[in-house]
């Protein structure tokens, strides 16, 4: 039979970043738990309506219990917000830290794998350089690739208080500002979410985030077209976005379901073009050559079948990939510049 205290030791393995990593239970954020047969129930305390972590504690909280809970016993987790009188509004997500943003733009794809992040954040880092205000929002909470991309994964973001709200303070590295749920998350735990919870922590990820002044807010969204992503491109003012594929023909379903999304009746949105990625393999002893290992002329083919703009071809190359995992990733200048053209 499991016991209470079995539990709280389980629950010591959650802990807040925002509170130099001390653990809940030491916190004073575990509640009631109930432990019976057949189900061990949890309730999370906080303090205030809107503890920036709270998204990532409940998911922690609900992945420790289902490291732990024999199969058949189910983990439930509820929550309670502690907070006397509310304060109204303040509490609430609003746009308002998007204000001072002129444009934000999304980055698609169909699927995972295709190099979204890859686009994403070469295309931050390239408007970078041509000397815009840039800020990088990882919406990918299933599998947030950004701050190993950029080499920031070991910091942890700050966070502020104004008008009665926490903010988290982006991290800045080359010129971007970047923020990610992969920051709060602890090193190879993998983050549990249910759909409704994902959706908020990703969109903390964007609407919680004190940017300031910024020229591009880039979107890295998840990969898929499925209610997440038309919350998300509902809520958020996107401009619009540019969809990433590889050549190959199986992907040509992807990029229609990525196009409707964005086409779709009730969203409406603009999309700048496709950018089509490891268009061509090029060994790096070898510069000049072009390898069509995945065929050849499919992102142009699914550019005119969907009207919409080729914006980029980006080889296969070696020295992006090893970019991308050592923390130093590649600048797409001039997909950057074709996005200036088409915003201004
Ligand atoms: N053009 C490219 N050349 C070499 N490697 C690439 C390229 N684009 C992406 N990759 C690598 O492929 C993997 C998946 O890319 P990523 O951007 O994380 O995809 P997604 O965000 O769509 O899941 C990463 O290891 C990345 O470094
Ligand atoms: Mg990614």
């Amino acid at each position: 039979m499991i016991t209470r205290e079995d539990v709280l030791g389980w629950l010591q393995e959650v802990r807040h970043p925002g509170k130099q990593d001390r653990d809940i239970v030491e916190l004073g954020m575990v509640g009631d738990v109930e432990v019976s047969e057949a189900k061990v129930s949890v309730l999370l305390s906080f303090p205030a309506r809107r503890d920036p972590l709270s998204e990532y504690l409940i998911g922690s909280t609900r992945a420790a219990l289902v490291r732990h809970l024999p199969t058949g016993v189910e983990g439930e987790v509820k929550t309670e917000v502690r907070e006397a009188a509310a304060p109204k509004k303040t509490n609430e997500l609003s746009l308002d830290q998007l204000k001072g943003v002129r444009h934000i733009i999304g980055v698609a794809s169909g699927k995972g794998g295709v190099g979204k992040s890859t686009v994403a954040v070469g295309l931050a880092l390239g408007l970078a350089k041509l000397g815009c205000k840039v800020g990088l929002a990882d919406a990918d909470v299933y599998g947030p690739s950004v701050p190993t991309m950029t080499g920031t994964e070991d910091t942890a973001p700050g966070v502020v208080q104004e008008d009665g709200m926490d903010l988290f303070v982006p991290l800045e590295k080359y010129g971007v500002k970047w923020m990610s749920v992969g920051y709060f998350a602890s090193r190879g735990q993998a983050l549990i979410w249910r759909g409704p919870m994902a959706c908020s922590a990703l969109k903390q990820m964007i609407l919680q985030v004190k940017w300031g002044e910024l020229d591009y807010l880039i979107i890295d969204m998840p990969p898929g077209t499925g209610d997440i992503h038309i919350s998300l491109v509902q809520e958020i003012p996107m401009e619009g976005a540019i969809i990433v594929t590889t050549p190959q023909n199986v992907a040509l379903a992807d990029v229609e379901k990525g196009v409707n999304m964005f086409r779709n009746d009730n969203i409406k949105r603009r999309i700048f073009g496709i950018v089509e990625n490891m268009a061509w393999f090029t060994p790096a002893e070898h510069p000049d050559e072009k390898y069509f290992i995945f065929g050849q002329g499919g992102g142009e083919r699914m550019a005119r079948e969907f009207g919409l703009e080729l914006l980029a071809q980006i080889p296969l190359v070696q020295s992006i990939r090893e970019g991308g995992d050592s923390g130093d990733p590649t600048a797409l200048t001039e997909l950057a510049e074709k996005l200036i053209t088409l915003t201004n």
